[in-house]
């Protein structure tokens, strides 16, 4: 299970250098060993350096929300994948709807970058998700799986470790309003039939398919028991320790209650 939080564009370095320390000290000393649960912090580039230092000596990885397609260049104001594995980096985020909105990236984009993640190592977190308007035209799985293929084109996974998928239904992102947990399910299992597919079933089973969509305490156990739901990306309740680890604590009594 994977609980990983996406800070967006919050926070300046000393509080987000904070916020990792307490996550770090809380995991070296919690009453929860939280068995079978995998850490991932994915902050603002800037951040990178000191939350990585952070939890350095705490099992938490450590991502970037985006990067560009090459190695270097005449860029302004970019990052490049040879970057973030220079500090560190372990994920990167690719494809997030907020990007895909704001900034145009289109499905082309997004499977160029998966392919430069995989030329440096990076894990990409690869993101999907229908719009409301998709969804209530009956276009929510056709489109999520449009958007998969169209960032997994000519890509081949043999280690189900080197990708995650995260489908984020746009209408539930900041909305306060996730996903009912069948919901997720239906578009997880569509998403896992994809991957299926394209790299048979023994990997397809094995690559984490998280989701994201305000995710929080309250409402995790429910999302994180569906079957083909491994985990979590968490945009606001990442941004506080209490949350983003009881949402934790969440994935480990779903992981107890399936292994007794
Ligand atoms: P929220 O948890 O704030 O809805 O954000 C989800 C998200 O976009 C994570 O990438």
């Amino acid at each position: 299970m994977l609980i990983a939080g996406n800070w967006k564009m919050n926070m300046d370095v000393p509080e987000g250098r904070a916020l990792a320390q307490v996550i770090a000290d809380r995991l070296s000393t919690h009453s929860h060993s939280f068995d079978g649960v995998d850490f991932a912090i994915c902050p603002p580039f800037v951040h990178l350096q000191s939350v990585i230092d952070a939890v350095d000596s705490v099992p938490v990885a450590v991502g970037a929300q985006d990067m560009h397609a090459e190695d270097e260049g005449a860029y302004t104001g970019d990052v490049s994948a040879p970057m973030l594995t220079s500090v560190g980096c372990h994920y990167v985020i690719l494809g997030h709807s907020e990007r895909r909105e704001y900034y145009d990236e289109t499905d082309a984009d997004v499977n160029r970058k998966v392919k430069q993640a995989q030329v440096h190592d990076l894990v990409p977190i690869v993101c999907v998700g229908e719009t409301l308007e998709q969804r209530e035209s009956g276009e929510a799985a056709s489109v999520v799986r449009a958007q998969v293929d169209g960032a997994l084109a000519d890509v081949s996974i043999e280690d189900p470790g080197g990708l995650v998928v995260a489908y984020e239904p746009v209408w539930a992102i900041g909305t306060g309003e996730s996903a009912a947990p069948e919901q997720a399910q239906e578009m997880h299992a569509v998403i896992r039939g994809d991957l299926t597919e394209r790299y048979g079933a023994a990997v397809a089973a094995n690559v984490p398919l998280l989701y994201g969509g305000s995710m929080k305490p309250h409402n995790a156990y429910g999302l994180l028991s569906q079957p083909d739901i491994d985990g979590g990306l968490i945009g606001s309740a990442s941004l506080q320790a209490d949350r983003f680890l009881g949402i934790a604590e969440e994935a480990e009594s779903v992981l107890k209650e399936t292994t007794s």
